[in-house]
């Protein structure tokens, strides 16, 4: 599947079609052996359609960058940062520096870099098109269970980098600010992992309170292009989607006090296979009328996995998340949660609704809390010489 299916594979294919388009150039010295399956040379392409690093495998590594256009940055202006910034993704993610490079060595590597640009309202609202940004690109509704700090909210332009190496990230975000510097002031930066490229590969990743997270996600050939991509519309739309980033903090001091079974019950799933509670595999169909001998539900009712479900293919959503472990307090306290990356055609369409449910009853609530909340409009991609944005903007 797209999100448990190998990276490895894939770029075992790429390399099949044409090593120069899938691998960055080879500086190894004579003699030197073949990095581990090639993960620091594997490319991901940017140019397309759509944007990379939506449906891409996610890679180990990412940093959320959101920025606060500075007062005078206009539709022209905004032109000139977008084709900068685009320049040096095109670049970076093929293994090549950005020009005016300051650390060109830095930029060999690129691990499969993706650099997906989003849209906030105050993008729109900058370049006199507000009548071009979908309505649901917005803030989302208050729900009861938000405690949102201003720190980790909103943002007129968001990049999200991604990489299987940590390096990579860094550079990437640092010739990326460098480059915005005229026109944003960097408003939040959210940085999570996942685990390391390849060493757990095809499998569904684990969050921070054990967890396999991802398994009921949408994937290629079953319900992954209905959910994602707007299908139509004009060209600003079409091949577009929209990413919702909240910052979940979870209590993992709270966590640990609960039982194995008040665990799995809490999300309705096991925590060694991931299987649902009803069956005995990862992927096997959760039963949720199911009852047990008590005459309750296997699955309660009020477990995330309940609330969470749906079954259209338009109303899902895919989840991109990645982990975040702060430094814990002088008294061992963990700052650990989950960066929530959604994507889907339509926040009002499919997130809210889901997010909605989850906010009125969810056993989960109990041990997570959302910080930070912001929605952007994930624009088309673009072809080798263009830049992303340009069918807004130009
Ligand atoms: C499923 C964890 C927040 C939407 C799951 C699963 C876990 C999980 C373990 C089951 C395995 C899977 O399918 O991935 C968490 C944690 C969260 C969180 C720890 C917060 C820290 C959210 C939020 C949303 C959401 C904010 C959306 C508003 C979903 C959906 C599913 C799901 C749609 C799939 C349900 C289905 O089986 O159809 N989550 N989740 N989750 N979660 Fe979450």
């Amino acid at each position: 599947g797209l999100l448990t299916g190998g990276a490895l594979a894939a770029g075992g294919a790429l390399a099949g079609a044409g090593a120069a388009r899938a691998t960055a150039a080879d500086d190894r010295r004579p003699g030197e052996p073949e990095p581990a399956a090639g993960i620091g040379r594997a490319v991901e392409p940017f140019h397309g359609p759509r944007q990379a690093g939506v449906t891409t495998e996610p890679q180990a590594h990412a940093a959320f960058v959101a920025f606060t256009l500075a007062p005078g940055t206009d539709r022209a202006a905004l032109g000139r940062l977008l084709r900068l910034l685009s320049d040096d993704a095109a670049r970076l993610t093929r293994g090549r520096p950005a020009l005016a490079d300051t650390e060109p060595e830095l930029g060999l590597l690129p691990a499969r870099l993706t650099v997906t640009f989003g849209f906030g309202p105050g993008l729109y609202a900058a370049a006199g098109l507000d009548e071009r940004r979908p309505p649901s690109v917005a803030d989302l509704p208050a729900f009861r269970v938000d405690r949102l700090q201003p720190a980790w909210s909103g943002g007129d332009l968001l990049l999200q980098i991604c990489a299987d190496d940590p390096l990579t990230v860094a550079h990437a975000q640092r010739v990326l600010v460098k480059d915005s510097r005229p026109f944003a002031t960097v408003r939040w930066v959210q940085r999570g992992f996942r685990r390391a490229a390849g060493a757990e590969p095809g499998r569904t990743q684990r969050n921070l309170f054990g967890q396999l997270d991802g398994t009921a996600n949408p994937t290629p050939g079953a319900g992954l292009d209905a959910a994602v991509w707007v299908p139509d519309g004009p060209a600003w739309l079409r091949d577009s989607t929209t990413l919702v980033v909240r910052r979940i903090s979870m209590n993992l001091e709270t966590w640990d006090l609960l039982g194995r079974t008040d665990r799995e019950l809490a999300v309705g799933r096991r925590l060694d296979t991931g299987a649902p509670l009803t069956g005995s595999a990862e992927h096997d169909e959760p039963d949720f009328a199911a009852t047990g001998p008590d005459g309750l539900t296997v699955i309660p009712d009020f477990s995330h996995l309940t609330r969470a479900h749906v079954t259209d293919d338009r109303q899902k959503i895919l989840r991109r998340p990645y982990n975040y472990d702060g430094a814990p307090t002088a008294d061992g306290h963990a700052d650990s949660g989950l960066i929530f990356a959604s994507y889907q055609a339509d926040v009002a369409r499919q997130f809210v609704p889901i997010q909605r449910r989850l906010a009125e009853r969810d056993l989960l609530n109990e041990w997570t809390t959302p910080i930070g909340s912001a929605v952007f409009a994930i624009p088309p991609g673009c072809t080798e010489g263009g830049w992303v944005g340009q069918q807004l903007i130009d």
